[in-house]
């Protein structure tokens, strides 16, 4: 019989309420919160930028979820970074209020037809999870290569009056001020596709 080489994926601890920042760091500080982070790139590229920043990943994929998190460890950055196997819908509702100072979503959603719309990552309730998150001054940041979705998003955000634009004049933002890349971003950057960029500030 085969076995799920995954099964034993990294999860959050049991039990109704989860501190991230006891997990990444160790201490009360701010984390930032990647959703979705796949093959992991950005958060390598993040930890390298700046050495003040401590990460959790959630990524729903068991596989890549096993394989970061242990890329993390054997790279010595276990301490300050990890990535759990978790739905980021029902992860964010257990963690407590203002526990992050940045979340990331990149290039989420990449479909966009009618009947894959129950998938869609980015939501009215995420995003009332994202703010409580948050903490005052926190960043929310996402980028797309999909028009439609940029569009969306953009209007679903409108509806947190809390959320600001930081670059309310361009509409998206011209790029991405966090030294570090997601892999899709990359290769985004490499076909020459058109990057939608969102960022906003939680007042
Ligand atoms: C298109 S990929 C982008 C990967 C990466 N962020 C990048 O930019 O290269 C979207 C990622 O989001 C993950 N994902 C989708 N729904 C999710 C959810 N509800 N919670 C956490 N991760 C999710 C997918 O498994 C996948 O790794």
């Amino acid at each position: 019989m085969k076995t799920n080489p995954y099964a034993d994926a990294p999860r959050l601890p049991e039990g109704e309420r989860v501190d991230p920042r006891a997990l990444v760091g160790g201490g009360t500080r701010p984390i930032e919160i990647e959703i979705g982070p796949g093959r992991g790139g950005f958060v390598f590229e993040r930890l390298a930028a700046d050495p003040e920043v401590c990460m959790l990943g959630l990524e729903i994929r068991r596989k890549w979820a096993t394989i970061v998190d242990q890329k993390l460890r054997e790279r010595g950055c276990g301490d300050r970074a990890r990535v759990f196997a978790e739905d980021a819908k029902s992860a964010l509702p257990r963690f407590p209020e203002a526990c992050a100072r940045a979340v990331f979503v990149h290039f989420p959603d990449p479909w966009w037809k009618k009947k894959h719309h129950k998938r869609l990552v980015v939501t009215a309730e995420l995003l009332t999870q994202v703010c409580r998150v948050l903490g005052s001054g926190g960043e929310l940041f996402i980028q797309t290569d999909v028009s439609e979705r940029a569009t969306a998003y953009a209007a679903l955000i409108a509806l947190e009056p809390r959320l600001r634009a930081l670059n309310p004049e361009l509409g998206f933002a011209a790029e991405n001020p966090f030294s570090a890349r997601s892999p899709r971003e990359h290769r985004a950057i490499a076909d020459g596709l058109p990057i939608y960029r969102l960022h906003f500030r939680l007042q």
